[in-house]
């Protein structure tokens, strides 16, 4: 339901957008907006909110609002109207024809979106990882490598300063600070046989986010934080 706007019996989800124009889930399915994550996106002077279980039923600081629960998340999605009694631009949010059953399926989903941390993900950096293996060519390797690496500075250097950036737009949500990571890219070097590869990244890709861990597995791994600060 979530991703392609389909029901469990197989026929598309329908709502209402702009008050009445017929829409098939298809069309719009909440991953298209809301993201595969569920964590939202803002667009412009626009933001579409996290969905993802552990915020929706949380209390919101802004916009304010108390806690969903099944019910009123059952009317927000069919009428559009929050628990604070906020109503949501018909516009930009569907409103969805949803028996109470369907309701239950699509809550059970939003609570397995972004339930914890990605692995390599920390306040400050997101972490990635170029699997090379230790092959003789190595002009052609580093050349991978120093690609990826380029692209990681690019996108420090353009980000830099966004974390001090509060205005963003029109909206009150517009006007919070927004969390911005530093791209690091670590280069996992695998060797020996293809058949302990498997066991040899395991160990490189514990669910761990300071940079140490990082470093200490598998054999020659290097790591760099991509600078973009200069
Ligand atoms: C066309 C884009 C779009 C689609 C499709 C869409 N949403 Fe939304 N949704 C939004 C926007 C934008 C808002 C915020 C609107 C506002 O603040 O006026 C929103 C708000 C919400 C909210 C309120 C969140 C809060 O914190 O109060 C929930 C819950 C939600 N959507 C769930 C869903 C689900 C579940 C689906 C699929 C069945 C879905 N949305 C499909 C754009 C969309």
């Amino acid at each position: 339901m979530y991703r392609n706007g389909v029901l469990p019996s197989g026929e598309p989800i329908t709502a209402l957008v702009a008050g009445d124009v017929p829409i098939v889930g298809t069309q719009f399915s909440c991953e298209s907006c809301h993201g595969r994550s569920g964590m939202g996106a803002a667009e412009g002077d626009y933001v579409v909110p996290s969905v993802a279980a552990q915020f929706l039923f949380a209390e919101s600081p802004q916009p304010a609002r108390p806690a969903y629960d099944k019910d009123s998340l059952a009317k927000l999605l069919r009428e559009g109207v929050t628990p604070s009694g906020r109503v949501l631009s018909p516009q930009l949010m569907p409103r969805y024809q949803l028996a109470d059953a369907d309701v239950d399926t699509l809550l059970a989903y939003l609570e397995t979106l972004s339930p914890g941390d990605s692995p390599g993900v920390n306040d400050s950096t997101i972490r990635f990882a170029v699997i090379v293996t230790d092959e003789p060519d190595t002009a052609e390797r580093d050349a991978v490598v120093a690609v990826v690496r380029r692209f990681a500075e690019d996108i420090n250097r353009q980000t830099r300063n966004d974390g001090e950036r509060w205005d963003r737009g029109y909206t009150p949500e517009s006007k919070l600070p927004t969390v911005f990571r530093e791209w690091a890219i670590d280069e996992w070097v695998l060797s020996g046989a293809p058949s302990t590869w498997r066991g040899q990244k395991a160990r490189a890709s514990p669910r761990c986010t300071s940079a140490s861990c990082h470093r200490s597995n598998p054999g020659s791994m290097k790591s760099s934080r991509a600078s973009g600060k200069s």
